[in-house]
């Protein structure tokens, strides 16, 4: 079976870099590193209040990096024009607003139904493949058929927390619910992402979904490239997802 593919997330470099206010280190910098250790694409997230990415990095981004670039946004006009004018290969749609995402923190897919709607069409007909980052629950995916959506990207933050805080029966139950919300998932027809806290062990452990073809992921990444290098964290990753997917059922 496919080892699946790691998208890695390097908005906290621009965290780092934007404390000090000045151009180190560089986000970009970071994409061509974790490419060259094995990434298989990269994401950055260009929020409303520019707290990480900015405008330049993504241009950036978009001439510099050999791998596919996965614009994370808000369905806000300004994003959409962003993402027409870059032209990223995928653009994955976040809550940036408390109404518009779910209590558990994907975007409100049922409720936001004709909010989404044109972004969605417009970013489609620019090429670029969108994907709603969601709440790992049925009536969401079902939604994002409705939507036209061809990919999902499951929010794992929820199972993530669970393990983080050693608690075991709501992990696994959480993991349950990403179990099942992939298969059912990929039986509508929807390509099946996950990303949001995970770490070394919670990746190879979600890796074992073999419905989850893509992770994207950041935070973790960036922490221990501190004390092991991006370039080790990036190659530990990739081994995590890979023996994780050899034990898929
Ligand atoms: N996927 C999506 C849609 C996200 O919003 C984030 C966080 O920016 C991630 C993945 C990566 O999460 P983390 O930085 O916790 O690995």
């Amino acid at each position: 079976m496919a080892a699946p593919r790691l998208g890695i997330n390097v908005d906290h470099v621009a965290t780092v870099r934007n404390a000090r206010g000045g151009t180190m280190p560089d986000p970009v910098r970071a994409a061509l590193v974790a490419i060259a250790a094995g990434a298989d694409g990269i994401t950055a997230h260009l929020r409303e209040d520019r707290r990480h990415i900015r405008d330049g990095d993504l241009m950036r981004l978009k001439r510099d990096i050999t791998k596919p670039l996965n614009f994370e946004m808000a369905a806000t006009e300004e994003m959409v024009r962003l993402a027409m004018a870059t032209k990223p290969h995928a653009a994955c749609i976040v809550p940036e607003k408390r109404e518009e995402r779910t209590t558990e923190g994907g975007l409100d897919v049922i409720g936001g139904h004709a909010h989404l709607l044109p972004s969605m069409q417009r970013l489609r007909d620019a090429g670029i493949r969108v994907s709603l980052f969601i709440e790992p629950d049925e009536a969401a995916l079902r939604a994002c058929v409705s939507l036209g959506a061809p990919v999902v990207e499951l929010h794992t933050g929820t199972y993530c927390d669970a393990v983080a805080h050693g608690e075991t029966a709501k992990a696994a139950a959480e993991f349950d619910r990403l179990r099942s919300a992939a298969r059912i998932g990929t039986a509508l027809g929807l390509e099946v992402h996950a990303g949001h806290g995970i770490d070394f062990a919670t990746g190879e452990l979600l890796a074992t979904i073999p419905e989850i073809v893509e992770f994207n992921i950041g935070h973790f990444l960036m922490g221990e490239a501190i004390f092991i290098g991006l370039p080790e964290a990036v190659r530990l990753m990739k081994e995590a997802l890979a023996a994780g997917r050899a034990r898929a059922a």
